[in-house]
């Protein structure tokens, strides 16, 4: 048997045990009335997340099909994109915008940076033929975590008519979001990220210009076609079988959503984003973030000088039950990732700062004991 885990991770994250009893339920006809009640329930609570009066589609796949679907859906081939990228989840929404033959011009901010609305607007204002016909971009680039300022992109466009697609998978409900009131088309969010489920479901909120576009869509594509799930919708249901077990997950993580409301649920990332970083600062770490663009969903680290991030989390997770992410891409060899996405609580941040000041000593580098601990406390201290 083994011991649960301190799991700080961007995703999945850990699932409260409320939460994993509401799954044991026995299984419904997807057919039936009981779901069509739970998937209305679901979608209706899952907009208020997004902060949109547009319509959800729940798809029964990980993140990357609801990125999928939105490619398929909203671009046609040969359409001219941007892609505005600052990490891996960019680079990955590149490469399935030219699998379906969009014409993409991808505008790399580099790793480590957010996205300068400044370029995109320049971008936008010398199309005066409106060729271009989206912008994707992720909210919270998991990789570097960074947020990227989604509310100036989407002021960047002006009345260019671009749709704009945002990778809000793990920005949602952790990072401030508000798709109608910053003018987003269509966002993307998945069951196992700040909506403390298991993997399975991926969330596709659309408005209703992009609704217009979805209807016109030339692209081929059988699973993912959303115009299929709209129809389905209409009558509160999926057009294939939805992980219903995960649905469960989520219908019962979104009481706790609603009853704390997602202001607060985004504000309590950020509280753990920053005692995070405090800790992590005192013991001597470098951060990929700065603190303005810093995301609320995961820390990125740089590993001490010497030491393989393997080295570092296999010593964490063998000794002291601490799982936390390996660095992604470009950054793997150097960096890992300290997640504090979805039901993390204020006291697994200091056991996870605790156990990797313990490790780290145990590697040789040299921290300063109790420095990090203090620097939190004094942080939650101060803030009262
Ligand atoms: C920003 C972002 N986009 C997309 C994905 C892909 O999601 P999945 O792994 O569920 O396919 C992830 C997963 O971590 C993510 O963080």
């Amino acid at each position: 048997m083994k011991l649960q885990e301190y799991f700080l991770l961007p995703g999945p994250t850990d699932v409260p045990s409320n939460v994993l009893r509401a799954m044991s339920k026995p299984m419904i006809n997807h057919r039936g009335p009981e779901f069509e009640e739970t998937l209305r329930r679901i979608t209706a609570r899952i907009k208020r997340v997004f902060k949109t009066e547009g319509e959800v589609f729940t798809l029964t796949s990980s993140g990357t099909g609801g990125l999928e679907a939105a490619v398929v859906n909203f671009i046609n081939p040969g359409d001219k994109v941007i892609v505005a990228s600052i990490g891996n989840f960019g680079e990955r929404l590149k490469q399935i915008a030219e699998m379906y033959d969009a014409d993409v011009d991808f505008i790399d901010f580099g790793w480590g940076n957010a996205i300068d609305p400044a370029v995109i607007a320049e971008r936008l204002q010398s199309d005066v033929n409106h060729e271009i016909k989206a912008i994707l971009c992720q909210h919270n680039e998991t990789s570097t975590a960074i947020v990227n300022p989604i509310k100036e992109v989407a002021a960047a466009r002006g009345d260019h008519p671009a749709l704009l697609i945002v990778d809000t998978v793990s920005g949602l409900g952790a990072a401030e979001f508000d798709m109608d009131g910053w003018g987003v088309d269509v966002a993307i969010a998945g069951s196992q990220k700040a909506f403390m489920a298991p993997p399975g479901l991926a969330f596709v909120a659309v408005n209703s210009r992009a609704e217009e576009v979805m209807a016109n869509s030339g692209n081929r594509k059988f699973y993912f076609d959303l115009n299929k799930a709209k129809a389905m919708l209409e009558k509160g249901q999926t057009p294939f079988t939805p992980a219903i077990t995960t649905v469960y997950a989520v219908d019962e993580a979104l009481n706790y959503i609603d009853d704390v409301g997602v202001d607060a649920v985004v504000a309590d990332h950020c509280k753990r984003r920053d005692l995070v970083r405090a800790g992590l600062r005192a013991m001597g770490l470098k951060l990929i973030a700065a603190d303005d663009i810093a995301s609320p969903a995961v820390t990125a680290v740089e590993c001490p000088k010497g030491i393989h991030p393997d080295e570092l989390r296999k010593l964490l997770r063998e000794k002291y039950n601490i799982i936390v992410a390996v660095g992604q891409g470009k950054f793997a060899a150097t960096t890992f990732r300290v997640g504090h996405l979805g039901a993390v609580r204020t006291m697994d941040l200091f056991a996870a700062i605790v156990g990797l000041e313990l490790a780290l000593t145990e590697l040789g580098v040299d921290v300063p004991k109790g420095a990090a601990v203090a620097a939190m406390e004094e942080m939650i201290l101060g803030a009262k």
